[in-house]
């Protein structure tokens, strides 16, 4: 049974880090003319609309990306403010986008994707928006270990699972083992929350133990409400594109 709608959280403050530090990645990977593979294990519905009731009632998005837009937080040229442009362009300007239309706006007809959205309603949508990718009613992690390593072997793959359950935590680092070790040559990102329980702390031990040369990318902010249990933004990334640490560091600026 799932339940976890990102369209309550659509561009809050954790989306702002995560796709801030995945169209960087992207940006970076595709200017290189030689085609690559982005796959995604957790891909919700592509689209948001930030004016709808599900975003309305939390202002979860009020305060990330409206509030990072009117007071100018990213450069303008930011390769996530481009996705976001084209994506208000053709959406209007309530538009949002989620991480696989922040990858169609980079990938080019040679680069292969492959998206994985479980949730019924939430597959249904994206299959109205994500026309460009070989979409997956599956379970995320069984689509990857199923598709790596991808050709082409060049890529990213995106793992952003919604932690409804403790589960979630216990099987990333012995996916990401598997996959790390099918696809040596990928870039593997993992995105996670920073509770105030610290529940995510053993989780991120264990990888940082497996893979002592990734990079960790974290971010604190107040929770979005009284009693809230997030408290920041996580990006653990295997491979790192050569920059993203420097990208890193100056999206981490922003939140303080
Ligand atoms: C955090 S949201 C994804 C957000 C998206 N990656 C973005 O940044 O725009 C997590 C999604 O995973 C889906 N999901 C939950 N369990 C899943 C599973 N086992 N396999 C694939 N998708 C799953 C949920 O329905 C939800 O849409």
């Amino acid at each position: 049974m799932l339940s976890y709608q990102h369209a309550y959280h659509a561009g809050n403050l954790a989306d702002l880090h995560k796709h801030a530090l995945l169209a960087w990645m992207l940006d970076y990977l595709t200017a290189k003319p030689k085609a690559l593979s982005y796959i995604e294990t957790h891909a919700g519905r592509g689209l948001y609309d930030l004016s709808g009731p599900e975003s309305e009632k939390t202002g979860e998005a009020r305060a990330g990306i409206t509030r990072a837009l009117a007071e100018n937080w990213l450069p303008q040229d930011h390769p996530l403010q481009a996705a976001l442009e084209q994506i208000r362009h053709m959406h209007g300007p309530n538009a949002y986008p989620g991480s696989p239309l922040i990858a169609r706006y980079f990938l080019r007809p040679e680069d292969n994707a492959h998206l994985a959205e479980l949730h019924p309603a939430e597959h249904e949508a994206l299959s109205r928006v994500g026309g460009f990718a070989y979409l997956h009613k599956q379970d995320g992690f069984a689509m990857a270990q199923a598709v790596c390593p991808p050709m082409p072997r060049r890529g990213l793959l995106l793992i952003d699972p919604s932690y409804e359950v403790k589960a979630d935590y216990d099987a990333v680092p012995r996916q990401i083992g598997l996959l790390h070790r099918k696809w040596n040559v990928g870039v593997i990102a993992l995105w996670y929350p920073i509770l105030i329980d610290d529940r995510q702390a053993p989780m991120v031990r264990a990888l940082m133990k497996d893979h002592p040369e990734a990079l960790l990318s974290e971010v604190r902010f107040p929770p979005a409400r009284p009693g809230h249990g997030m408290v920041g933004s996580g990006m653990f990334v295997l491979n790192p594109p050569y920059g993203l640490q420097d990208e890193a560091r100056r999206i981490a600026a922003l939140y303080r």
